[in-house]
């Protein structure tokens, strides 16, 4: 049994969030220690992509919420991910919403979740990011913004502002979250004029520091939703979307749900997007949602994306989804004869339907 199967034996018999709480602070404590127990894979040169003019060790990076303080970029950039995106950090601290508010669906390997927007604020969160040693700096680091529960919504692009000014010198990307479901009226900020308010609240500060800037979206939005992102995208030159956040499904219970149940759902928006973003090539789509093994990166590949992110299957599979992952990718290169990602995914089309051949 590897040693993330033996940790996972106990945590998974303890509550979600009081483990979560107590990996976070050991990771953060002692990240070399760790990250050599979990896992021993290094990384690839040959595995690096370009996303968003951006250099990603490997296609699969970490997504938003597993650190959202960014208390353990140290531990986390020393696992076989290719970004790290650290957040959701709001301009003030909160503290999210009653307990418990995270739980395992075992079965189902997937998680359902309503902490909205717990974290220690954007001050914190900084000191956290400016504190780190270089060496211990991910490759790539995004940062994912949200807005305070108490702001009204028509205040919510001034909170966007200044999360986007305060984080612009330190993060390699950062991502507008109006798609959690865990704080109230967030998603309606998915429509085309609030995003609109938004993205013209940054225009300024963006011609002053321009860094590449995704929204991410929801598994819900219906067709017309999905093309006000696309549109909002093309308009304020954004780098990209992030497709999905957690999904809404009342019978499992209030909150967001991700893993396997969120995947078929996630799928079709990524390739909704995937389709409208074709002409327009330079607005990259970043997957996420129900990814649990290669055979979901290489559907996606198959599609024309390119970067994908995990959590859930993270929590499931540990470190070694992503030691997986590198090990397939070494097959493919070899069994097709390119001599990297950047050349095996030029053109999509090529890709035979099953990565084994
Ligand atoms: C416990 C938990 C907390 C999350 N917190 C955030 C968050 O703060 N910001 C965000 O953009 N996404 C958050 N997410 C969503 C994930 O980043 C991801 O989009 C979603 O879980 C789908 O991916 P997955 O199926 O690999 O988990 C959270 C997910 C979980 C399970």
């Amino acid at each position: 049994m590897n040693t993330y199967n033996l940790f996972k034996n106990i945590a998974f018999k303890l509550d979600p969030e009081l483990i979560h709480e107590f990996s976070m602070k050991s990771f953060g404590l002692f990240p070399r220690a760790l990250s050599g127990l979990f896992a021993t894979e290094d990384f690839r040169q040959t595995h690096q992509i370009e996303v968003a003019g951006l250099k990603w060790s490997s296609p699969v990076g970490l997504a938003a919420g597993l650190d959202k303080n960014a208390a353990a970029i140290d531990f986390f950039s020393r696992l076989p991910f290719g970004a790290i995106e650290v957040g959701t950090v709001t301009p003030k601290a909160q503290e999210g919403n009653p307990k418990p508010r995270l739980f395992r669906l075992v079965e189902q390997e997937s998680l359902l979740n309503r902490m909205g927007f717990n974290n220690h604020g954007m001050n914190a969160v900084l000191d956290n990011i400016t504190s780190l040693e270089p060496a211990s700096r991910p490759g790539c680091l995004g940062v994912n913004l949200g807005k305070n529960k108490i702001t009204p919504a028509d205040k919510a692009a001034i909170d966007y502002q200044v999360l986007y000014k305060k984080f612009c010198d330190v993060a390699d990307y950062m991502v507008i979250n109006v798609s959690s479901p865990n704080t109230p009226g967030l998603r309606d900020l998915q429509e085309e004029s609030a995003l609109a308010e938004i993205f013209d609240a940054l225009a300024d500060v963006r011609q002053f520091k321009n860094v590449p800037l995704f929204l991410k979206v929801a598994p819900d939005l219906p067709d017309q939703g999905l093309d006000a992102c696309v549109s909002i995208a093309k308009k304020y030159k954004l780098a990209g979307l992030i497709a999905t956040n957690t999904t809404i499904i009342p019978d499992i219970g209030v909150g967001g749900v991700s893993g396997q149940l969120l995947k078929q759902k996630s799928k079709r928006v990524r390739s909704y997007l995937l389709d409208r973003l074709r002409e327009t090539p330079r607005i990259e789509l970043i997957g996420v949602g129900g990814v649990a093994s290669f055979d979901d990166v290489w559907e996606f590949w198959r599609e024309g994306g390119r970067a994908m992110q995990v959590y859930t299957g993270f929590i499931y599979k540990g470190p070694g989804l992503l030691v997986d992952i590198s090990k397939s990718i070494d097959v493919v290169l070899k069994k097709t004869n390119a001599n990297d990602l950047a050349e095996l995914l030029s053109d999509h089309k090529k890709l035979p339907a099953d990565w084994r051949m």
